[in-house]
């Protein structure tokens, strides 16, 4: 056997990057880099914690040395086009690259900021696959999010417009980027990734509401509601995100968990029942 593919993950205690490195940790023909503004923080068994973070372009060739295949988080930030494009080209021409974009990114048009960030991976000649996920299951645990505040508060605040989300579970992002990061056929593709159903709001906080043994139901925010205590990138940012809800963007359900896997995409009620949401 050859060496180990060495990989390195940007974000890797965020809601992909911590399944993906236990996915990939447990494989021994990969090397996993762990990167971390605060590599104190990166504490998965086998994964090497890495200094790298986006303001800090000088730590960048020491975070890509000798990397075979970077997991790139898109850092959700006005200049993350141009800050994509500087990190790509401080690796180097072999590197692999995997990005994490979103579901429907080319909503806004061609020069809306999503689609510049993607445009960045594909001029950066390197081998590149685009992911375009769905809202993550694990918004519904993650404290910057729902988690912690749905028992008590008993009502899932969300600005539908009427419209249904196909929830995925980011465990399922990883096992496709895994796939993507280390074997052939992903090259140059664009994978739009959701869970198996697109869901009403209600039947989410349904979902919940079953799962913590709790009533939870769904209060329809308005999109100013959901903007309330934003500003800047981060407001406009969320405005297009709940433009797309509103739009269906985030209804639509894709087979690519099945198919780049070969196993289905796990539902909300199964995450639910397998997950603590306390
Ligand atoms: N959330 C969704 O439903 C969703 C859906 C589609 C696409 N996306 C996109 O996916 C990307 C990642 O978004 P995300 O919301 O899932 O963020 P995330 O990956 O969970 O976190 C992003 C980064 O925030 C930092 N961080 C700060 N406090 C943290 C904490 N308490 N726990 C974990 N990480 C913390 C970490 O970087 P450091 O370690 O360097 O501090 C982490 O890598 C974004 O580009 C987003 O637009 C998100």
């Amino acid at each position: 056997m050859g060496r180990a593919a060495r990989v390195l993950l940007t974000g890797v205690r965020g809601k992909t990057g911590d399944p993906l490195a236990r996915l990939l940790s447990a494989r021994e023909d990969v090397e996993v880099w762990g990167g971390s503004s605060d590599p104190t923080t990166v504490t998965v068994p086998g994964v090497r914690p890495t200094a790298f973070s986006w303001d800090e372009p000088a730590g960048w060739r020491a975070a890509t040395e000798g990397v075979d295949a970077l997991y790139l988080v898109r850092p959700d930030r006005a200049d993350a086009p141009e800050l994509v494009s500087s990190l790509l080209e401080a690796t180097a021409p072999a590197t692999r690259v995997v990005l994490l974009s979103e579901q429907d990114a080319d909503h806004t048009g061609p020069d809306g900021w999503a689609p510049r960030v993607e445009r960045a991976v594909r001029a950066s000649e390197r081998d590149w696959t685009i992911l375009r996920p769905s809202w993550f299951m694990q918004v519904f645990t993650d404290p910057r999010f729902y988690g912690g505040r749905l028992a008590e508060s008993g009502e899932l605040p969300y600005s539908s417009g009427g419209r249904s989300v196909a929830w995925i579970d980011t465990g399922d992002i990883a096992a496709v980027a895994e796939r993507a990061l280390l074997e052939e056929g992903h090259t140059g593709q664009v994978h739009e990734i959701t869970g198996p159903e697109a869901l009403s709001l209600p039947r989410t906080a349904a979902l919940l509401a079953d799962a913590l043994g709790a009533p939870v139901a769904h209060r329809e925010t308005t999109v100013e509601d959901e903007l309330a205590g934003t500003d800047g990138f981060e407001r406009e940012l969320t405005r297009v995100t709940f433009e797309r809800v509103h739009a269906g963007s985030f209804a639509t359900v894709t087979d690519t968990v099945a198919r780049v896997t070969g196993r289905p995409a796990r539902g909300l009620a199964e995450f639910l029942a397998a997950t603590d949401l306390a």
